[in-house]
């Protein structure tokens, strides 16, 4: 017996369960391929018979729905959602981040639930603006990521020069495992930069055979000349693949591909089996919590309403992080020390969901509720332990809502409540009584709160400005010193949907004023839930 097959007979089967998984989410600027990407892997994956169909999918489901209607207006995707598909002996849980350019918090949560991340640049653009904040978001984590050169099939850039863009714009070591050949219109194929294996696109991506010499026949004399110099130099001057700089987030693998022409996706989908990591370990405010583990933990990513507006149920999107889920056991949920049934927890695949019987460490079930559960809860079989890590984000927008019906103000303050416990928006009660603040991190959230009000609760509202711009969270050493500073500021303070203090300024000047005056108070655009 090999050492490695040593080692995995002696695992539990729990432990091989976790090890099969990979659970990720896709990181791109709008129109890099991140659509397309993801209907060729889940067809790999044997989730779809046909692409085409994860389209397909949004639009039968948008139908279903009146808020989702700005998401049809506007041609964009507003949901995060999961998708499982399994590929050699791995359980790939893929979830989805939104499309579109705003900022958004649902994004952030969601790269908290994943172990790596595919990164997909387009070649003739490089580095765009969002693939670069999301990376950043990554990077807080230190989550591996896989880049995918797509769209080497259109015109495109020197590789040698993507490749340093991508170590000089994010620091980060690059390695490819690939080796476009040719590209645009000559764009035939790639070679795999460790083994010499050459994958033609017109064959299907299948393997061509070894070395220059395979592709002898199908390029001219003077372009060979060119591949040979080109891959000589590629192998030269770049660095090979070293696991623990991937793992520790340092170093990213790189290959190149067409997802449109379905080539470079099944490389994807074998580096992401081969070197992403399994579910990691995850710190809780009293331990670190491993996948092995045999009692079930998991927390709350995202909560999302249900698609069906007469029925106010939602669904909690819960990534597990140790153990195993079996279908109607009992869980509690930590901040409010309730146990709930998890009578129908679903899985999600390309065109259907299903009853979750069990689930590992590593997945993401749907959990419908009524409200119950909240982004950021935590779920254990009974030990009272908090996952640290996934974050409120600072409004980058306050607004006070105006109500048309003054009548109704009542409803409307029952409703802010509840769509901001689903984290569509924030609320900020001010301590003085006045009238509360909305908070988003991208204006399309106002557009989403504006429509669900309408559409959800008939409450027709309005937006005005605020006297307030920026709200920041504040840590104090001491309890003393909290209290000091909230009793001599208490026309600037609002508490937000936990009962959590902030601070409200009117400016970056107020702030930074703020800051000078009350050195020993941290005030902070980040919130973790606990
Ligand atoms: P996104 O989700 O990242 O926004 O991108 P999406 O997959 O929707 O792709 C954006 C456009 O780029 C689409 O064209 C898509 O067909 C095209 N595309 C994606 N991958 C490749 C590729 O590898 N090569 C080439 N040449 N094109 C690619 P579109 O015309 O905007 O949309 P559609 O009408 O084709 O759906």
């Amino acid at each position: 017996m090999t050492d490695a097959a040593l080692a995995t007979s002696q695992q539990t089967p729990l432990a091989r369960e976790v090890e099969r998984r990979r659970t990720f989410a896709i990181i791109s600027h709008p129109d890099a391929g991140k659509t397309t990407l993801t209907e060729k892997l889940l067809m790999f994956g044997g989730a779809i018979q046909l692409a085409g169909q994860v389209k397909a999918k949004g639009e039968r489901r948008r139908t279903r729905s009146d808020w989702m209607n700005i998401e049809r207006e506007r041609g964009i995707s507003v949901v995060t959602s999961v998708m499982t598909f399994e590929y050699r002996d791995c359980v790939f849980n893929l979830l989805d981040t939104p499309g579109h350019e705003d900022f958004s918090e649902d994004t952030y949560r969601t790269l908290t639930a994943v172990d790596s991340a595919v990164m997909v640049i387009d070649a003739a653009k490089g580095i765009e603006e969002r693939t670069r904040k999301l990376f950043e978001v990554c990077r807080l984590r230190d989550i591996p990521i896989v880049t995918f050169v797509n769209k080497m099939d259109r015109e495109s850039r020197d590789p040698f020069e993507i490749l340093d863009e991508i170590e000089s714009t994010l620091a980060l070591d690059v390695a490819p495992l690939t080796w476009p050949i040719g590209r645009g219109r000559d764009f035939a194929g790639t070679f795999e930069l460790k083994t010499g294996r050459i994958r033609l696109v017109d064959g299907g991506g299948e393997t061509a055979g070894e070395g220059l010499e395979a592709i002898k026949d199908l390029v001219s004399e003077h372009r060979l000349v060119e591949v040979s110099e080109e891959l000589e130099l590629a192998q030269g001057a770049l660095k090979g693949f070293e696991m623990d700089s991937f793992r520790e987030g340092h170093l990213t693998p790189v290959l190149f591909g067409s997802a449109l022409r379905n080539f470079g996706v099944r490389d994807l989908l074998d580096t992401l089996a081969d070197l992403a990591p399994s579910p990691q370990g995850l710190d809780s405010d009293k331990r670190p919590v491993k996948p092995e583990e045999p009692r079930m933990t998991a927390f709350v990513f995202k909560v999302q309403a249900n698609m069906d507006p007469n029925h106010r149920d939602r669904i909690a999107f819960v990534r597990l992080c140790s153990g195993k889920l079996t279908r109607g056991m009992k869980v509690k949920q930590t901040r409010t020390q309730k146990t709930i049934g998890l009578h129908a927890p679903q899985f999600f695949f390309a065109q259907d969901r299903a009853l979750a019987e069990e689930a590992y460490a590593g997945d993401v079930v749907g959990v419908p509720n009524h409200g119950a559960l909240r982004i950021g809860d935590t779920l254990t079989e009974g030990e009272d332990i908090a996952f640290l890590g996934v974050p409120s984000f600072a409004p980058e927008i306050l607004r006070r809502v105006r109500l048309e019906d003054a009548m109704k103000a009542k409803k409307l303050k029952s409703a802010l409540q509840e769509l901001a416990e689903e984290g569509v928006v924030q609320v900020f009660r001010p301590f003085d009584g006045s009238p509360a603040l909305v908070g988003v991190v991208g204006a399309l959230q106002l557009d989403v709160l504006t429509g669900r009000l309408a559409a959800e609760y008939g409450l027709d509202v309005g937006f005005e400005q605020s006297q307030y711009s920026i709200a920041r969270w504040i840590n104090a050493p001491t309890k003393q010193a909290l209290e000091e500073f909230l009793a001599a500021n208490r026309s600037s303070l609002a508490e937000d949907l936990d009962g959590d203090p902030v601070l409200l300024a009117g400016s970056a000047f107020q702030m930074s004023r703020a800051k000078e005056r009350w050195e020993k108070i941290e005030f902070t655009d980040v919130k973790d839930h606990r």
